[in-house]
């Protein structure tokens, strides 16, 4: 298996994976489960989200935003800094992506994690803390969410720099 193969094909490969399953409970974050705890509260019936669901979906939510992360930064290789620092014009379409996906992993780590922690009372906080925690969390997840459209279509249309013929 040559090196090449190995940064470009099945790195392309993981990457995708993991940015599926990334985006994917993002998605799912903003569009089902934000509503359904919000109705699941009202009859009485949300422990069993907040208990079995919500912390199995934000593991899975985390450690795909670190493979996508270091997926993606081993495709870029030596052209890292060419593509975050916009060095050369045709790595602008994927540093632009590049800083889309880098700011959403922030909000990953920095944001929603430890507020979701609080509002799951996987760490100590007081009723004050779990109210402005489910409000930070939530604009975090929001911004992900708009910050993911433009992001894949940057991914997208990155114009295939960085690939290999799987099979030559
Ligand atoms: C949620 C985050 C991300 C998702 C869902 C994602 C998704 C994708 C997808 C679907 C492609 C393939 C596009 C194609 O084959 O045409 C791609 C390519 C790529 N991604 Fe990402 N990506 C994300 C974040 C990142 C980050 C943070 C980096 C860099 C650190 C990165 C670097 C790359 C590179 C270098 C390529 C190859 C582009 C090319 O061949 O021209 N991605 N990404």
């Amino acid at each position: 298996m040559t090196a090449e193969f190995l940064q470009f094909g099945i790195g392309r490969w993981v990457h995708i994976l993991a940015g599926i399953l990334w985006v994917g409970l993002l998605y799912y974050f903003n569009f089902v489960q934000a509503d359904a705890l919000k109705a699941a509260q009202a009859d009485g019936s949300a422990a069993g989200i907040a208990k079995h669901v919500a912390p199995r979906a934000l593991f899975y939510f985390r450690w795909a935003a670190v493979v996508t992360w270091l997926a993606g930064a081993m495709m870029l290789g030596a052209k890292l800094d060419d593509a975050f620092l916009f060095k050369e014009k045709a790595y602008i379409p994927i540093g632009v992506g590049a800083w889309l996906g880098t700011i959403m992993f922030f909000n990953v780590f920095a944001l929603i994690w430890p507020n979701q922690k609080k509002i799951l009372g996987l760490v100590p906080a007081t009723e004050g803390e779990k109210a402005k925690a489910r409000r930070v969390a939530f604009l975090a997840s929001r911004v992900n969410l708009m910050l993911s459209m433009p992001m894949i279509f940057f991914m997208s249309g990155s114009g295939g720099l960085f690939r290999t013929p799987f099979f030559h």
